[in-house]
Parts: structure tokens; C-alpha cells; sequence
């Protein structure tokens, strides 16, 4: 995504009651940002936050944090979130590879990966969401019975994950090549790309990967 400096951006974020200034400080606690007990889902690279806001008005019994880590991107979500009078809703500005500094084992229930940067080139795999290396990430914060859903338009990157995530010890429980004409379609909610890219006719794909059975016992022994 080219980027284009806001300025100001910074300050309205670090000024913004809706974004966690010191998001480390909360590992352990988040509870106790939400002020209740209910399960936490996270979106990684939310970009402009249209789909996680529209989760947190239909499922208020579910705290959700929306994580973007470029500053002007995320301004025009907090123009958006402004607009909500919802509780159950925050972001963070970081780099999702610093989410096992922000979480305990176990403190988020869902991750949601939606139509992620593809890195084409094969030097960057390691900086695709999907990579074994991130997966990693996911595995330090993920609730055992947790799960990763991830959408994208892309077919290389999902030809990929299809791949990398069995690599990194996970399954994939469920995945469509086509989520508008499938079983997976029901209560889907459109990201911004999602529908940019069905509009165009683009197909889009969709998986959910879960632990392997081996590793959510192992967790459970802990
Ligand atoms: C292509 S956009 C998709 C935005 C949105 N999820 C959607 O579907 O409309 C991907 C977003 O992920 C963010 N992103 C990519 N890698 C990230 C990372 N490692 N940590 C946090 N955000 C990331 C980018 O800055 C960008 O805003």
C-alpha cells in the first residue's frame, strides 16, 4: 500500500482515548480494558478498520482490538471509530510480530488475517502474515481452541498459506477458493479490499487454521 504522510497523524493517535498508548503494559490484563471477561479477537493489519468495527456492533459480548502499524493508515479508522458508540473496541499501532510481547498464552480467542500484503518476492516471505514465522507469533498469544481466519484475493499467497501453515504445526480446518459461493459465506462481513476485489469479480479465498490436536494437548498439560 503506498502511503501518504498525514500530518498530524501521530499526535491524533497518541492523543486518541480509543488507542492503547503502551500496549505491553496491558500483557496479562486486558481484561481489565475492556472491564470485563469476554473473549478477545484481534484483526492483524486492519487497515482502515471497516470490518472489525462492524463485528464489534453485531457481537457486543466479544472485545475486539484492531491492530495497524502505520500511523496514517490508522488515523482514517479512528475517524470511523469516532462515529461508534460501542465499548467493546480499541486499537494498537504496532508491528503484529510484537504481539507476543502484548499478549499471555492464551489471552486472545481469534485472529483475523484479511487480504494481508502478499510480498511477492521469495526474499520476503518471512514478512507475509501467513509465514511460518508469524504463525509462531500466533502460537505464543492464541487461546489452545483459538483460531486464525484469513481472506484474501490473492491465490499465490493463499497457494502458500495452504502450505506454510502445515509447515509451522497447524491444520487447516475449513479453506474455499470461492467464499461468496460457499458454505463459509454465511455471516461472512466484507473487509474494504474484499469488496473492492469482489466488485471487480475477483474471487476470494478463505481459511481457518486451527492448532494440530498434538499441540492443543500439549498446551492443556501446561
Ligand atoms: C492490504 S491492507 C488490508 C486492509 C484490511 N484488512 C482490508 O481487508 O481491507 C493490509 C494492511 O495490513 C497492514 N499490515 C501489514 N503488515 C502488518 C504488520 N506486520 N503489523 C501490522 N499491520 C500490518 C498494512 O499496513 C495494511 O494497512
Amino acid at each position: 500500500m503506498r502511503l501518504r504522510h498525514i500530518p498530524g497523524a501521530e499526535e491524533a493517535i497518541e492523543q486518541s482515548p480509543y488507542v492503547i498508548q503502551e500496549p505491553k503494559e496491558m500483557k496479562g490484563k486486558w481484561d481489565s480494558v475492556f472491564g470485563n471477561q469476554n473473549p478477545i479477537h484481534i484483526e492483524v493489519g486492519m487497515g482502515k478498520g471497516r470490518f472489525i468495527m462492524e463485528l464489534a456492533q453485531r457481537n457486543p459480548h466479544i472485545n475486539y482490538i484492531g491492530i495497524e502499524r502505520y500511523s496514517t493508515v490508522l488515523l482514517k479508522a479512528l475517524q470511523k471509530r469516532e462515529q461508534l458508540s460501542v465499548s467493546n473496541i480499541c486499537f494498537m499501532c504496532i508491528d503484529a510480530k510484537e504481539l507476543g510481547e502484548i499478549f499471555e498464552k492464551g489471552e486472545v480467542k481469534k485472529i483475523y488475517l484479511n487480504f494481508s500484503d502478499p510480498w511477492p518476492k521469495d526474499r520476503h516471505a518471512k514478512r507475509r502474515l501467513t509465514s511460518p514465522q508469524f504463525m509462531a507469533v500466533y502460537d505464543q498469544v492464541l487461546a489452545a481452541d483459538g483460531d486464525v481466519e484469513f481472506k484474501t484475493d490473492n491465490r499465490g499467497l493463499f497457494d502458500y498459506s495452504l502450505e506454510s501453515i502445515p509447515e509451522a504445526g497447524w491444520k487447516v480446518k475449513e479453506h474455499t477458493f470461492d467464499l461468496h459461493n460457499s458454505s463459509m459465506a454465511e455471516g461472512n462481513v466484507m473487509t474494504e479490499y474484499e469488496e473492492k476485489f469482489s466488485s471487480r469479480g475477483q474471487a476470494i479465498c478463505k481459511l481457518i487454521a486451527v492448532r494440530t490436536d498434538k499441540e492443543m494437548k500439549s498446551e492443556g498439560n501446561k
